[in-house]
């Protein structure tokens, strides 16, 4: 934003608000006292979020909250947005965002991430608002030659369209952050996201089979898949299982509240990790849901799955440093909230 405004006189447009992340950072930015307008098509979320969005904040915050389901690609329901409401940043959540998918329909994912977030800029620069966050991904790092990554360790070729799709699109907006100094940029590079609202109301309902390590195991706890499919025990790693960073989305929806707070009255473009600078392997992630859930968890050793990394983990230096911000919860929290959300809802929000 071109000016630092109190939080009750800043209104944020959420694309993606009532996705797992997205949801998330709603609430946090509401809590914050900021005024929130979330667009989202519902294409991969449920609108329920939106009743548990208002019973976790109340009454009170609950009414700096509106809701427009459109698609980001509509340009006309963006300009609707924007000539309704006094838009002074954005966060831009909304993508698709299933690996497996994107390498099925390279043609679907490039239009849909690449489209929207060129009418959502062009949109934005016609109503003079020049600030975003973009929710990018550690995918862009690729296999690392170094660990901890760090901002300035190489991006690499991506193994998939979904992971072009976050590549490319950081490149726009550095490119937009170029061609036009007014542009306030800031781009945040999620490790991998887990864990739930403490309260149990929100949390992560991929639709169909999970592709990711965490809903899987949370739904093998819950008792709707037998066991955890551990994908290759013979990696270059402590007990042969992938090691990755994982971090409590309550921790990284507060990450783009800080990036919010920082950005103001800069301009610029700027890249951050969000991680919590740990590892941990996939046999630890079972056995600490275990302890969580108090049963052991079943789990059958599978061959490696195509395009996975034997290790990834973040220096989040940084975001502390410029942002003041870092993660405070562990694995143990994160598997805590996970099953408190998978146990309360076992089906999701349609449950
Ligand atoms: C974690 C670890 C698997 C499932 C992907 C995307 C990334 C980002 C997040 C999101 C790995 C292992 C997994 C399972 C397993 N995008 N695993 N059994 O691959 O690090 O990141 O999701 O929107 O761009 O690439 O996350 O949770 O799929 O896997 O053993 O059933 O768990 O091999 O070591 P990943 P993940």
């Amino acid at each position: 934003m071109s000016n630092k405004k109190a939080p009750a006189d800043t209104c944020v447009l959420v694309t993606g608000g009532a996705g797992f992340i997205g949801s998330h950072t709603v609430v946090d930015l509401l809590e914050s006292g900021y005024q929130v307008v979330v667009v989202d098509d519902l294409s991969n979320a449920s609108e329920k979020v939106l009743d548990r969005i208002d019973q976790i904040v109340g009454d009170e915050a609950s009414e700096r909250l509106s809701f427009v389901r459109a698609d980001v690609c509509d340009r006309d329901a963006l300009e609707a947005v924007f000539d309704e409401f006094p838009i002074d940043a954005v966060i831009h959540f909304a993508g698709f965002k299933a690996v497996g998918e994107s390498v099925a329909k390279p043609v679907e994912y490039y239009s849909n991430n690449l489209g929207s977030t060129l009418t959502l800029v062009d949109a934005m620069r016609a109503h003079g608002c020049k600030s975003i966050i973009f929710s990018s991904s550690a995918t862009v790092y690729g296999d690392p030659d170094e660990l901890p990554l760090t901002e300035a360790s190489p991006k690499k070729p991506a193994t998939n369209p979904y992971g072009w799709t976050k590549w490319m699109v950081e490149q726009i907006l550095m490119d937009v952050a170029k061609a036009d100094p007014e542009w306030d940029v800031v781009l945040l590079r999620y490790f991998n996201p887990i864990g739930a609202h403490p309260s149990g109301l929100m949390g992560e309902d991929p639709k169909g089979i999970p592709n990711n390590l965490l809903p899987y195991v949370a739904q093998v706890a819950v008792g709707r898949r037998d066991a955890v499919h551990v994908f290759g025990d013979d990696y270059d790693t402590p007990d042969g299982t992938g090691v990755r960073d994982y971090i409590h989305v309550m921790d990284l929806a507060r990450g783009h509240v800080a990036a919010l707070g920082w950005m103001a009255g800069r301009t610029g473009c700027e890249v951050f990790n969000l991680g919590t600078g740990k590892g941990t392997s996939v046999l630890e992630i079972i056995h600490a849901f275990s302890a969580a859930c108090g049963r052991e968890l079943p789990y059958v050793i599978e061959p490696r799955r195509a395009g996975d990394v034997t290790a990834n983990w973040a220096d989040c230096t940084k975001a502390r440093e410029l942002m003041g911000w870092e993660a405070t919860r562990g694995i143990a929290d994160m598997c805590r909230d996970s099953w408190n959300w998978q146990s309360n809802n076992p089906n999701g929000y349609e449950g």
